[in-house]
């Protein structure tokens, strides 16, 4: 009788560390994409701060469709070679903050 209880309490153990696991990966949020690369080659041209150089302009300011737009179906020349890394989905990401920075406020802090 006692091995039968010792069975049954094994696989309910088991059962309880499946049944977390599988919690783990519903409350787990998506895996949100890295695009701290993509922004760093942003960075090469349009300034460290984004805030333009030479004859890359400033980022600030930009809504999401203009800097998407130029990522993808209309795409500067000099911006070829990084937009062609760039997937769809990381294209949406940068746009999303690129134009989450909006107007420049002058703070250098403001990134
Ligand atoms: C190799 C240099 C280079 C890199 C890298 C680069 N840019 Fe540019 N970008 C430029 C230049 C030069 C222009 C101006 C093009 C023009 O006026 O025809 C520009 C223009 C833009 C514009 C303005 C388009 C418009 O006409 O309104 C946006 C938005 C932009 N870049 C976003 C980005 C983003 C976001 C990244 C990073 C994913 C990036 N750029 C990477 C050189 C670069």
């Amino acid at each position: 009788m006692m091995r039968y209880v010792k069975r049954i309490l094994a696989v309910l153990a088991i059962m309880c560390v499946w049944g977390t696991q599988g919690l783990a990966e519903v409350t787990e949020a998506p895996n949100p994409i890295d695009i701290s690369k993509a922004v760093k080659r942003c960075k090469a041209c349009h300034g460290s701060d984004l805030r333009g150089k030479k004859k890359s302009p400033t980022l600030y300011g930009k809504e999401f469709s203009a800097v998407y737009t130029s990522l993808t179906s209309d795409v500067p020349k000099k911006m070829r070679g990084v937009a062609k890394r760039l997937t769809d989905e990381e294209a949406r990401e940068v746009s999303r903050f690129i134009s989450a920075l909006g107007p420049d406020t002058g703070h250098p802090e403001q990134n």
